[in-house]
């Protein structure tokens, strides 16, 4: 969480950094700020609120000359969101600055220590602390910035990224990274740096991306210096070429990106089955599947590891891969994973499901299944995100950059990437018929279109969404495959409108949530013609007879459920195990349209961050 941005080169660093930061704003958004250099003095100015909030106030009360300044937009971990703990953070000299996205684990102890030593805290915040002790190295060692940085960096427990900047040095900027990440874009005679490559797309394509425990000296006119933090030890910078385009980070006549990234899964499907879905050939071309086949078709059982909706893709795939191609799938939170001694064995086979890739608890989750011999597989979107580079193999789902927080397209692209290796696993195991396999490929290839098809009700569900606004709860229904549609579903309601809803297996409902059901419930059953229908069928009867409202998301001609329903919503029809990728599609919409109605903030939901880098 939090996104940090800098820039040291020609230009004016301001327009730069602020622009930086809104990019940066699925991130953290509680406070934002900026601290410029303008040749003799440090100019800093931040707030509570968002990065125009603090556009507001530099343009009452602070000039914004400087051609070196570091940017931070916060979500915030240690001390409440207010003006004082927002960063930039100030060592007790004033001559250090730093912003900082992470956790210091230890730093009461630390500010135990310097508080003997005379040192004084104005904020909350273990950031605040972390620049006093590197103020408290360097004038004790008598060392330079990068030096202190690197020695204080050992002292500490946790995770940074960091940039700091020394007004007494002001041609250079000191960055480091261990658990967050930072990108340093490099530019003709300047340097940027930021959380990820989307504040200097305009400027540069050139980007280095820090390594764990690497940190650099980025200076004006020598360029720049890797050293690991521990060792001291020199690294070559390798400079990757982004293939990131501006026009995919940007709300492209839409009203939020939520809306924009909805209407863009027909195409981040087909992208992601690009190259890989040979329908004709009728073959599922993965390289990161084929160059590991062995071992993957070897191993004991599947672990799936992930949270919030890249769990719920999970919990998808747990269906696919038992269903087709018989292998056992356990589904885990990565945050209980990891804490719980699990028992894994060099023949299980992990799958980390990730958008962002940099989630601390799965990237965690990861390292001790690592640790304890398992092969680990990523499905990533980000293209070199710490998961995708600490995974033995991956797929990445190619769905283009998601920046609303509520996730959309990053789900149905994570189930496209699952059964895509579901299948071939299938196929490679024998437990599915050549004919079962290539109708699987065909029905996947026409997914495209039925999404487009399904993203035509938008009005419909926009009507039944005005009707159901006001519902102070609501519940999500659905069995087998969509079973994990109800949970997202639920997900996608409470953190974009702030309206509590549950989702359930239907059956379960009858072993209590039942007796929540009266007039005032709203209930979503996802309830298509494949998959258990008349079971779905009869617990809408039952919803019925406790006046429950019912809106049913059904299979296009579906007569059954429109009788019984209040309202309903038709989607195409398609094999069962492709049916969560269009039953999820009207209740993205439902949340979206409902959010807007309630006047929430789609992109920026309250208390939530896009990429949760803290545990
Ligand atoms: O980047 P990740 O897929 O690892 O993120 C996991 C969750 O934080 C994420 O899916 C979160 O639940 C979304 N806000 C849901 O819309």
């Amino acid at each position: 969480m939090c996104g940090i941005v800098g820039y040291i080169g020609k230009k004016e660093a301001y327009p730069v950094i602020l622009e930086g930061l809104k990019r940066l704003e699925y991130r953290g958004y509680d406070s934002a700020g900026i601290v410029l250099y303008d040749g003799e003095n440090l100019k800093l100015s931040k707030t509570k609120g968002k990065v125009l909030d603090l556009e507001n106030k530099f343009a009452e009360e602070k000039s914004t000359n400087g051609s070196v300044g570091i940017g931070h937009t916060r979500w915030a971990t240690h001390g409440i969101p207010n003006d004082v703990n927002s960063h930039p953070h100030y060592s007790n000299s004033g001559d250090l600055v730093i912003v900082h996205n992470g956790i210091i684990e230890n730093y009461a102890s630390i500010k135990q220590e310097l508080l003997k030593r005379g040192y004084t805290f104005t904020s909350d915040t273990d950031t605040e602390v972390l620049i006093n002790l590197i103020e408290d190295v360097k004038k004790n060692e008598k060392v330079k910035l990068g030096k202190a940085v690197q020695i204080a960096l050992n002292q500490v427990v946790g995770a940074y990224a960091i940039a700091v900047f020394d007004k007494n040095k002001p041609n250079e900027i000191v960055v480091a990274k261990l658990g967050s990440p930072l990108a340093i874009g490099v530019g003709d005679g300047e340097f940027f740096i930021a959380s990820d490559a989307t504040p200097f797309l305009e400027y540069t394509k050139k980007a280095i991306y820090l390594e764990d425990e690497e940190m650099a000296i980025v200076r004006l006119k020598k360029g720049i210096k890797i050293r690991k933090i521990k060792d001291d030890s020199l690294v070559d910078p390798y400079i990757q070429e982004l293939q990131l385009n501006l026009e995919q980070i940007v709300k492209g006549g839409y009203d939020h990106f939520m809306l924009k990234e909805i209407h863009e899964q027909p195409v981040a499907i087909k992208d992601t089955y690009r190259g890989r879905l040979l329908v004709k050939e009728g073959i599922i071309r993965m390289a990161g599947i084929d160059d590991n086949l062995e071992r993957i078709l070897n191993a004991n059982r599947i672990i799936v590891i992930a949270c919030g909706t890249s769990w719920h893709a999970g919990l998808v795939s747990e269906y696919i891969f038992e269903d087709l191609a018989r292998i056992p799938v356990e589904v885990e939170y990565a945050s209980e994973f990891r804490y719980r001694n699990p028992v894994i064995t060099e023949k299980d086979v992990v799958i980390a499901i990730s958008q962002s890739g940099e989630t601390a608890d799965t990237l965690a989750a990861i390292k001790l299944a690592k640790s304890k011999g398992a092969f680990v597989f990523g499905v990533c979107n980000v293209v070199g995100s710490s998961i995708a580079r600490e995974t033995h193999a991956g797929a990445y789902t190619h769905a283009g950059p998601e920046i609303g927080v509520a996730s959309t397209k990053a789900f149905t692209t994570q189930i496209t990437v699952l059964t895509l290796i579901a299948l071939k696993l299938a196929k490679e195991k024998g437990t599915i018929s050549k004919s079962e396999f290539q109708h699987h490929l065909q029905e996947l290839e026409l997914i495209p279109d039925k999404v487009e098809k399904a993203l035509l009700q938008d009005e419909h569900i926009k009507k039944v969404a005005e009707t159901y606004k006001d519902a102070k709860n609501c519940l999500y229904l659905g069995r087998g495959y969509n079973f994990p549609v109800a949970l997202e579903g639920a997900l996608k309601l409470k953190e974009i409108s702030y309206i509590h809803a549950e989702g359930y297996p239907a059956a379960e409902m009858k072993h209590g949530p039942i007796a929540l059901i009266d007039e005032q419930m709203p209930v979503f059953v996802i309830a298509t013609k494949k998959g258990h229908y008349e079971k779905v069928v009869s617990n809408i009867e039952e919803i019925k007879s406790r006046s429950g409202k019912i809106i049913g998301i059904v299979t296009e001609g579906d007569v059954d459920v429109k009788n019984l329903a209040d309202h309903v919503i038709e989607v195409p029809e398609t094999i069962e195990s492709l049916t969560p990728l269009l039953t999820t599609i009207p209740l993205q919409l439902l949340s979206y349209h409902i959010a807007v109605m309630l006047d929430k903030n789609v992109d920026q939901p309250r208390n939530l961050a896009k990429s949760v880098t803290v545990e």
